[in-house]
């Protein structure tokens, strides 16, 4: 993969070789993310940051990344306050903010949105997340805190362990981040959802093609045992017809403490790439694992930093 000038829209484009640069790279970010050493490498240069969905992590953690390597950035929020409302093309804008940008992240709800802007782009454009579609920075920084936490347990992604719990259908997260293990040997994937909320057979088949063992489950209990990670995800309610078509599944998996306790192993590391969604009718990963060493969850978001400070490395060389 060459990443100089590339746009990053799916995790399709990594191989093995190209996460690894990735994650040599990010290591190397952690003095300059925890403010023992300064760079201005990326003094005048400006990051439009473009957010047409709700966002705390992947906008701001972009943001500070850049601001980090010395740069400024630029926010457009919401589609209300920018030109799309008044019936402008993705293409007109992608031209416009373009020429004011050095790099552009864009999250927008409709899947291929981001392929479709970045054609027009005359900078890199990272697509921060389109639709139920992908979500590839997500993916990267999950599966670095996968491998630093498998690491600490003195164990490899190879042969790993994983249940992914919950909206498995609608959650971008989860997408982009099966088809990165993928690229690894002999996984054990446990996908507990309701029915509903499968990962669709397209995913399915791809982890299966790739030669590792796919078991599905609907009850959580059961799905979590001996995995080395329990990833959990939030009701994508923003993905279905009406609030009330996702209130069905809300609050059909609890992780808890004691659920913790009683069916995974005392090392089982936990994590989700929020938000948790911590309303009393869904609560799917609830506070009283705070304390939990296992719970990776804010390790992940730190993680987050670092990763999206190796992809400006890199795209911009
Ligand atoms: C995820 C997303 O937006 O897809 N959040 C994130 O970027 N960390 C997951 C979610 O919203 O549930």
């Amino acid at each position: 993969m060459n990443f100089v000038g590339s746009h990053i829209l799916s995790v399709s484009q990594f191989d093995r070789q190209a996460i690894e640069k990735v994650f040599e790279v990010a290591d190397k970010m952690g003095p300059f993310a925890n403010r023992q050493r300064v760079t201005r490498v990326l003094e005048g240069a400006i990051l439009g940051n473009m957010f047409f969905e709700p966002s705390t992590r992947t906008r701001v953690s972009f943001g500070c990344a850049w601001n980090l390597l010395g740069g400024e950035v630029r926010e457009t929020t919401e589609i209300k306050t920018s030109a799309l409302a008044k019936g402008e093309s993705f293409y007109d804008t992608a031209r416009v903010l373009s020429g004011y940008s050095d790099m552009i992240v864009m999250r927008h709800q409709l899947e291929g949105s981001v392929d479709e802007f970045a054609a027009a782009s005359r900078v890199p454009v990272i697509n921060g997340g389109d639709g139920s579609n992908e979500h590839p920075s997500q993916a990267l920084l999950d599966l670095y805190t996968i491998r630093k936490e498998m690491a600490d347990r003195g164990k490899g992604i190879d042969e790993l362990r994983i249940a992914l719990v919950g909206d498995l259908r609608y959650g971008r997260a989860v997408h982009s981040l099966c088809k990165l293990l993928s690229l690894y040997n002999k996984l054990h994937f446990t996908l507990v959802s309701p029915p509903e909320l499968a990962l669709s057979d397209e995913y399915i088949e791809g982890i299966r093609e790739a030669g590792h063992e796919v078991n599905l489950s609907d009850q959580l209990q059961s799905g979590i045992q001996h995995a080395d990670i329990v990833y959990v995800t939030r009701t994508q309610e923003e993905r279905f017809p009406t609030p009330e078509d996702a209130d069905k599944y809300k609050g059909l998996f609890r992780l808890n403490q004691s659920i913790y306790t009683e069916y995974c192993e005392p090392t089982t590391v936990i994590m989700h790439p929020m938000p948790r969604d911590s309303r009393e009718d869904a609560n799917e990963l609830d506070n009283d694992m705070n304390e939990n060493p296992n719970l990776a969850i804010f390790r992940q978001t730190d993680n987050g930093v670092l990763v999206r400070m190796a992809l400006f490395a890199l795209i911009l060389d």
